[in-house]
């Protein structure tokens, strides 16, 4: 089955077909101060299932992911974080801080939750999110690159 699907580099006016399974998939797309670098597409069938975008926020390198439903399990995330983990190393990065909605997912790949909230920039913090705390319960976690 994963020879059915394909990633590739999205142009930024495919960004927002990426953002909608974002969306769909239960992810804030809050983009205010965020820059987006990059973003890959994952096709199946000729359809759009999965994407990933790099960006940076507040001087940290950080990414989205997410895979359509129907398509989970088939270690699409993982190809998608490690394009994204070679890609932001490409950038020279020290680090890659994460606003992780499923924390257990990512400690797979060595992300340590951040425990000190100080070593948090400010505004990568979800303290001002209208959704945090409420339906959202997202751990600040960090991998060193
Ligand atoms: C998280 C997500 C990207 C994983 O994508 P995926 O293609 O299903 O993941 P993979 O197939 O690469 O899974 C790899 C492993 O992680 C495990 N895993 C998958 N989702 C998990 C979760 N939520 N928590 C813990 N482990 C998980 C799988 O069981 C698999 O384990 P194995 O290697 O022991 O078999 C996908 O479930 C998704 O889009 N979720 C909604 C959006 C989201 O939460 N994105 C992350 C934001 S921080």
């Amino acid at each position: 089955m994963s020879e059915t699907f394909k990633i590739r580099k999205a142009e930024p006016d495919e960004y927002p077909g990426i953002e909608k399974i974002f969306k769909v998939q239960g992810l804030e797309n809050n983009k205010s101060g965020v820059e987006i670098l990059k973003g890959y597409s994952v096709e199946a069938f000729d359809k759009l299932i999965g994407g990933a975008e790099v960006m940076v926020q507040d001087g940290e390198y950080t990414f989205s992911v997410a895979v359509d439903a129907n398509f989970k399990g088939q270690g699409i995330g993982t190809s998608l974080f490690q394009i994204v983990k070679k890609e932001i190393q490409g950038l020279g990065a020290k680090r890659i801080m994460i606003q992780a909605k499923v924390p257990a997912y990512w400690s797979k790949f060595g992300f340590l939750e951040v425990v000190d909230p100080n070593d948090v920039p400010k505004k990568f913090r979800c303290d001002d999110c209208s959704q945090y705390g409420k339906d959202c319960f997202p751990k600040i976690m960090v991998l060193d690159l």
